[in-house]
């Protein structure tokens, strides 16, 4: 069949039967080829309050970019993930709670989800949360950070969650930069049996005198300690406690923001990226639907965290728009010990588990021990996101965790595409281990070399995307400017994602890390720029820079070589007080695993640090450093070498 006689298929929510892999294709290509067509099929699959008039208008060319979708469209995102669902399966579960500590759940249906997220949605309303405000989220992993977010959805409030690991002043920042009215929070949470405290950090965040936009905040009685609110805090409880289970849906436009993201870039501040309504649902949806072959009625457990995109569309959005039941764990997969996991998997009768390989790798450094205890007998599909997962985890996935009888759906995809982009459909790929496979429909990937010329065939080079899909972020608020640097200038009218890969002889993808500034640790991305820039600002530090380096279970770690201020008497503890500081000023996530003392760095005769050396000594692979004849002075490469940590 060629596309033009294919009529495009919808595809539907109730769809049982996986594609075949010639259906796929012909569908990638009618895609390709006729995309509005394709989308206008697939924007059915959300209910729309006015019909959009028009599907594609994109444009990729830098000082001109501009993404929109679903034109002339209204609808509500909340609406589509609950209401929609009440007329015929109020009582089925929308949300499996699963407690930091072992044997506390809770089954949250549509129906209660509908009327916690109306009550909650009428309290910021009563504290004056209009539409295209922006609602700062900073919780914990329980189903009240799910009910925030499509409060938010439900009144047009654009938010913005801050991932409870991230420390007081990394949530300043992001406040200030979106100009948040409002901050959602919990008095703490709880992980692996710690307890952190979040309003404290809130409050710090809000000490700071450059913080004046934030007008209340929410807090969110998570334990029953007694703690004191200060001005301007209400307890969530109190707020939501008259409040009406009904409070009618928004309509939005399709291009109206649904939420702000941040996110580590190789330069500065993190940017906010922003996603909207018609095209991000639309693309969280299906995706989730297709990659994972969901069917209706299966628990589908997404073990990250909705601090992160992929909490965003494969936690909330894409799962309950599909009116999945989606499984939220507040705890680590290692907590009590590694047989967690199975014993989550048996106990809610799991079919689908989403994580990331460095879960993956945490859970295999002890052995088969996650395999205990448990009989994980209803897993279908496993899922994997973050970085590249390498061959040896892949297969203990495979056979330890799903015995030998699941599929692994590697996904890559990033915080600015809002869903997946090069992954496996279950039930329809074939599989490679360590290869994302192929593109989902609608992307065009292609690999170039650095003068952006296209490489064909068998070949490895840097990712592009060549045209708009619908669930791409639109652009980083308040720096339009900025978005188009970030993405369209490398290569001249495509989106550049800021990865390496190769392609294989079968038209495979495997994605082989960042080609930029920015580290993958523990499938966390931060930026060298920001640890530096913390770096620099004790009193002790003349000078810092920051490169990743292999690390076995976190995929990259952070390997710190910093330059005293002269005078400084460097000493064990000092070292330690680094550490620590790194950990309180931007978040734990950012702990240096190896600090160097150097008196000076590599730098150009221009004074530029030379990375790529650094780079390879934190790696234990000095030997090729390549050509140092540009440097300033060479003798402190050697000096480098012989203080180097990584033996
Ligand atoms: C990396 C997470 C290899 C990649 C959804 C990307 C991956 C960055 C994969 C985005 C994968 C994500 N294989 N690498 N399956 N998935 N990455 O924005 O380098 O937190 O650019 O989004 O993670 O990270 P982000």
């Amino acid at each position: 069949m060629t596309s033009k006689s294919y009529s495009i298929p919808k595809i539907n929510h109730n769809q049982s039967n996986p594609l075949t892999m010639e259906q796929y294709k012909e569908l990638y290509k009618a895609s390709i080829e006729t995309p509005d067509e394709f989308w206008d099929a697939q924007g059915q699959r959300l209910d729309w309050m006015t019909p959009y008039t028009k599907v594609k208008q994109t444009r990729f060319n830098k000082g001109n970019v501009n993404i929109d979708w679903y034109a002339g469209g209204k609808l509500n995102v909340s609406s589509n993930c609950i209401d929609r669902h009440l007329s015929q399966h109020a009582d089925e579960t929308a949300i499996i709670w699963e407690a930091d500590s072992p044997g506390h759940s809770q089954h949250i249906s549509y129906q209660q989800l509908h009327d916690e997220v109306c009550k909650l949605a009428n309290g910021l309303k009563s504290l004056g949360v209009n539409k295209g405000d922006r609602v700062v989220i900073y919780m914990p992993m329980v189903p009240e950070a799910a009910y925030a977010m499509l409060a938010c959805a439900r009144l047009g409030a654009i938010h913005s969650v801050i991932f409870a690991g991230f420390s007081p002043h990394a949530i300043a920042d992001r406040i200030i930069d979106c100009e948040a009215k409002i901050v959602i929070t919990s008095d703490i949470s709880k992980r692996g049996g710690k307890s952190l405290p979040l309003k404290a950090n809130v409050d710090e965040a809000l000490a700071r005198d450059d913080v004046t936009c934030v007008e209340q905040t929410i807090i969110f009685n998570h334990d029953d300690v007694e703690m004191p609110l200060l001005d301007k805090q209400i307890w969530w409880h109190k707020l939501t406690e008259n409040c009406a289970v009904t409070c009618p849906a928004e309509p939005m436009d399709a291009e109206d923001p649904l939420f702000i993201l941040y996110t580590s870039g190789s330069t500065g501040q993190p940017k906010g990226l922003v996603h909207t309504t018609g095209g991000y649902l639309v693309y969280a949806s299906l995706t989730h639907q297709m990659i994972f072959d969901y069917k209706p009625g299966e628990v589908y457990w997404c073990a990250a965290d909705v601090g992160w995109v992929t909490g965003h569309t494969y936690i909330v959005y894409g799962p309950l728009a599909n009116r999945a039941t989606t499984l939220m764990f507040e705890g680590v997969p290692t907590y009590p010990d590694e047989r967690r996991i199975g014993q989550i998997i048996d106990n809610h009768k799991v079919n689908i588990l989403y994580t990331a390989p460095t879960a993956i790798r945490a859970l295999m450094a002890k052995g088969n021990l996650a395999a205990q205890d448990s009989h994980r007998d209803t897993l279908r599909i496993l899922g994997s996101v973050g970085e590249p997962i390498n061959p040896e985890a892949w297969h203990w996935y495979n056979d330890v965790v799903g015995k030998s009888k699941c599929e692994i759906i590697d996904t890559w995809w990033q915080t600015e595409t809002g869903g997946a982009m090069i992954t496996p459909l279950a039930g329809t790929t074939k599989l490679k281990p360590g290869s994302a496979t192929f593109p989902f429909f609608g992307i065009q990937p292609a690999l170039v070399d650095a003068e952006g010329n296209e490489l064909e065939g068998e070949n490895e080079g840097n990712l592009i995307i060549k045209d708009s899909w619908p669930g791409q972020a639109r652009t980083i608020y308040g720096d339009h400017k900025r978005f188009e640097e970030t993405y369209f200038s490398a290569y001249e009218n495509v989106y550049f994602t800021g990865d390496g890969c190769k392609r294989d002889n079968d038209g495979y993808y495997w994605i082989t890390g960042r080609v930029d500034d920015v580290l993958n640790v523990s499938g966390h991305r931060l930026g060298t720029a920001e640890i530096e820039s913390s770096l620099v600002a004790h009193e002790k530090i003349a000078e810092a820079a920051v490169v990743g380096y292999p690390h076995d279970i976190k995929g990259q770690g952070i390997y710190v070589y910093i330059t005293p201020i002269s005078g400084t008497e460097v000493t064990e503890d000092l070292t330690k007080a680094i550490r620590e500081w790194v950990r309180h000023d931007l978040s734990p996530i950012a702990t240096p695993d190896m600090i160097q003392w150097t008196n000076g760095l590599p730098k150009t005769r221009s004074g530029k640090i030379m990375r790529r050396i650094l780079r390879k000594i934190a790696a234990n692979d000095y030997a090729q450093l390549g050509d140092t004849s540009t440097l300033a002075d060479p003798s402190v490469v050697d000096t480098i070498i012989e203080n180097r940590l990584n033996r």
